[in-house]
């Protein structure tokens, strides 16, 4: 099968890419000739486990290409999958559908056959039937089917996620279109992975709701973490209480500095904002959404609390800027909210992070300092707040971190470490919810 993928971003370069390693032909077309010139001299745009290998692979094989032109692969397709950004739009909440609407005006006049255009961006009700709309209009000859099939992993075990995912979400418009991308992804018939096959607009909305239920577990752990710390509780055991029940489970329970990345906090946002222009209240998504920000300002009293509420002249070594670990994505992280209000506050911050520095630095006030260093970002550090659980924390030389340190204060937001262990070295330790 002959694969077009607009767009060679997170999901767009995994997706195409394992779609090859299927053994489809698959062209990557995006409009960044940067990214386009790096792809194809074998270097990867993002940091993403196994990636590199795998384009590589398939590369090699000559079923994967990378382009900036699609007008000739797109004329070849049997599908093409429309995979770009749809941030907030800003200031309003809703999901910024240009890059979209753009890529279906960009292939309208080049479809020839039959052609399934498929939405895997995460895109509100009604996307699908827009497109094929502008592609109509367009292009009123055109021989084609619109599909949505939204897309669920997740970065730093993308190419896990997309090889073995929980379900593949099909929204179809004709049997011929279902037919089409069930040939795609017949490889997971293997592994027996199940395939939803449902209307267009219920695939778009599967989508929206999986995300703000994620981020509803999230925000409600993160709310009973602050009642754990007001009556005494371990949130860790509170939520492996509740996450043993089977109707509950056991993933998304982890008390935190609060929900980032590239998808949760403007999915939210979009989810209200479709809700609100249909009349319709969405009252628990939009108290996820508070529940999030108020939990980031309470970690950054967290941090001012443990340092004796005056940050002047504190110099805090932070140990992680990306929203989780093994990703360079900085989008929506906490650190962005976090940090400036901690320098504003007079703190001196020296930052580490495996994978984010270079995406960080345009994102975070110029007053931050960086080291790719662990331990020489420590030295002569007040505090050292662990504000995202990559590997490389989880087992920290502490009495070189105390050597290193002028201070002895150590705020884990990600509850890496015991607060017991931690107490008995002679931390002044605090984490989230116990
Ligand atoms: P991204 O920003 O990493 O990549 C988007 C790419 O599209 C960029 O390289 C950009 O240059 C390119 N592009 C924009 N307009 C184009 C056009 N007209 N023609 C060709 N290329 C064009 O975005 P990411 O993270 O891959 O997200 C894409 C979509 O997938 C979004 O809707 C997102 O919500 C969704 N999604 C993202 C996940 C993630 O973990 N990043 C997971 C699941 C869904």
């Amino acid at each position: 099968m002959n694969v077009v993928m607009i767009g060679a971003g997170y999901v767009g370069l995994v997706s195409g890419a394992c779609f090859s390693e299927f053994g489809a032909n698959v062209i990557c077309v995006d409009v960044d000739p940067a990214r386009i010139d790096r792809l194809s001299a074998g270097e990867m745009p993002i940091y993403e486990p196994g990636l590199k290998s795998l384009v590589q692979r398939n590369f090699d094989a000559g079923r994967l290409a990378f382009t900036t032109e699609l007008a000739d692969a797109v004329s070849a397709a049997d599908l093409v999958f429309i995979a770009v950004g749809t941030p907030t739009r800003r200031g309003e909440g809703y999901a910024d559908l240009g890059y979209v609407y753009q890529a279906a005006k960009d292939i309208a006049g080049h479809l020839s056959g039959y052609t399934v255009v498929v939405d895997k961006s995460t895109v509100p009700v009604g996307t699908a039937a827009e497109v094929k709309r502008i592609i109509s209009e367009a292009n009123p000859e055109a021989d084609f089917d619109v599909a949505s099939n939204p897309e669920f992993l997740r970065e730093g075990a993308a190419i896990s996620d997309f090889m073995r995912p929980d379900r593949v979400v099909l929204g179809v418009e004709s049997e011929r279109a279902e037919k089409s991308l069930r040939e795609l992804y017949r490889p997971l018939n293997l592994i027996e992975a199940p395939i939803v096959v449902t209307d267009l607009e219920s695939a778009e909305l599967i989508k929206y709701a999986a995300n703000a239920f994620l981020a509803t577990k999230i925000s409600f752990i993160n709310e009973i973490s602050q009642l754990c710390e007001a009556v005494g509780a371990d949130v860790h055991s509170v939520a492996k209480g509740m996450g043993l029940d089977g109707r509950i489970g056991k993933k998304f329970l982890h008390a935190g500095p609060g929900y980032g990345g590239s998808c949760f906090p403007k999915d939210t946002l979009a989810l209200v904002r479709t809700a609100q222009e249909h009349g319709v209240s969405s009252r628990i998504v939009e108290a996820v959404v508070e529940v999030n920000a108020a939990q980031k300002a309470r970690m950054v009293k967290k941090i001012r609390g443990a340092l004796d509420e005056s940050l002047s002249g504190k110099r805090i070594a932070v140990l992680g800027l990306t929203f989780k670990p093994e990703t360079d994505d900085m989008r929506d992280s906490p650190a962005l909210t976090i940090l400036p209000q901690l320098i504003d506050r007079g703190a001196d911050i020296v930052a580490h992070d495996p994978q984010g520095i270079e995406e960080a630095k345009p994102l975070l006030p110029q007053q931050v300092s960086y080291s790719d260093d662990i331990y020489a970002t420590i030295e002569g550090a007040d505090a050292v707040v662990l504000m995202t659980e990559w590997n490389a924390y989880r087992g920290l030389h502490f009495d070189r971190v105390k050597t290193l340190m002028r201070g002895d204060v150590f705020v884990d937001l990600r509850n890496v470490y015991e607060p017991e262990t931690m107490r008995a070295l002679g931390f002044k330790y605090s984490c989230v919810g116990r």
